[in-house]
């Protein structure tokens, strides 16, 4: 019996994370450690949550005497780190709430998995996830590969860059063992609103407009989260210590030509005439220091560990969609309360 923590497991990837180890590894004992703030949510975990290998936590990982007393209690043989604020535009109005979380958060979770471990290490693996956004931003050419030198450009991206590098610089003065992974945009089941293909979901199924950001000439490469959930599983249990691994989909959209594909899909399924759920796209004042384009060379992983993503993105598309029509509730829920506050401060 291992003992697995998993950060943000009551969040979007995480809870994905959490589903597949629970329901693959009946020998390991999962705790999913959770602030559950705005992002997070219980009932992402709900499937699984009276499962016997299944223990959720509420607690934050910028709290050092809690992180440090569960870490002695729980003895945890493996970490898989996803907690973290993950959402750029909440990034440029509040970033001392990611260099909080997402860079002296981190440094908690591996002082505590150092002092645990260090007189032996063996059997041991501290697994940071991490964004392609480190990188920085491309120009027309060009992929990210593993040893692109960082360049971060959003405070989002600059936190994630920072703790990425704290990772790596224990790996190399304390030999604690680690991998890291850094991945393209997900989309999928349980996604926050507040991100691109939720948000548009949401506003098309209510009748409110669609807010592209500047020209909408901006490139991302999307990534089914079911599909980076396996990835994570591969890479945690065949991943080489100290290694990185870069995760992506093979697949760069333009947000306008992504944002046509999902109005598309949107009138099929509602059944509205052809053009209807477009006519909402309305393009807003731009991010401010907007990466131009994002796009992930995952050969490594492919390569080295047979990797790749499972659908085409029309069919991810289509899943995510049906999804979000399915669950109404769970849309209502998050979207109460203070989603509206947030709601009306970015875009009225
Ligand atoms: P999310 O915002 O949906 O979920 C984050 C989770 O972390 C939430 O459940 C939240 O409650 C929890 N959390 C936040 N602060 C915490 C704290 N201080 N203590 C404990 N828990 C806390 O994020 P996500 O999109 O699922 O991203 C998960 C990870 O994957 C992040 O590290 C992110 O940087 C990385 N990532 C995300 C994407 C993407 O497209 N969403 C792409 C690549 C990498
Ligand atoms: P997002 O989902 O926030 O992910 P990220 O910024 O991490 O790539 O945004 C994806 C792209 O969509 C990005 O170029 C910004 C753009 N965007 C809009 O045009 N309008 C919106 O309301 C949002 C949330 C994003």
């Amino acid at each position: 019996m291992k003992n697995i923590l998993i950060t943000g497991g009551a969040g979007f990837i995480g809870s994905h994370v959490v589903r597949l180890f629970v329901n693959k590894y009946p020998n390991y004992q999962i705790y999913n450690l959770d602030a559950l703030t705005y992002a997070g949510n219980l009932e992402n975990n709900i499937d699984i949550s009276k499962a016997s290998n299944y223990t959720f936590v509420k607690g934050n990982i910028k709290d050092i005497d809690f992180i440090n007393n569960l870490f002695k209690k729980h003895r945890f043989d493996g970490v898989i780190h996803l907690a973290a604020e993950s959402h750029v535009d909440r990034s440029i109005t509040n970033p001392n709430d990611f260099i909080e979380t997402n860079i002296l958060g981190t440094a908690n979770l591996l002082n505590a998995f150092r002092d645990l471990w260090q007189d032996n290490y063996e059997g041991k693996l501290f697994y940071h996830v991490s964004t392609d956004e480190v990188y920085g931003s491309l120009g027309k050419t060009g992929l990210f590969v593993e040893t692109t030198p960082y360049d971060p450009q959003s405070p989002y991206a600059a936190s994630k860059a920072s703790s990425d590098h704290i990772v790596r610089s224990y790996g190399n003065t304390y030999k604690l063992p680690f991998v890291i992974s850094n991945c393209s945009n997900n989309y999928g089941a349980n996604q926050f609103p507040e991100k691109l293909i939720p948000l548009f979901i949401h506003n098309i199924r209510n009748r409110k407009s669609l807010p592209v950001y500047g020209d909408g000439n901006y490139t991302r490469d999307w990534l089914f989260v079911e599909d980076h959930a396996m990835a994570i599983d591969l890479i945690f249990h065949k991943g080489k210590i100290e290694e990185t691994y870069n995760i992506g989909g093979f697949n760069e959209w333009t947000n306008l030509n992504l944002i046509h594909l999902l109005c598309k899909q949107m009138d099929e399924k509602l059944k509205l005439q052809e053009g209807t759920s477009a006519k909402l796209i309305t393009f807003v004042k731009d991010r401010a220091g907007h990466d131009k384009r994002y796009a992930i060379d995952a050969t490594k992983l492919n390569r080295e560990l047979g990797w790749k993503p499972s659908v085409t993105f029309e069919e991810g598309l289509s899943k995510t969609i049906d999804w979000y029509l399915e669950n109404e509730e769970w849309l209502n829920n998050v979207t109460s309360g203070a989603y509206k506050d947030y709601y009306k401060k970015m875009y009225d």
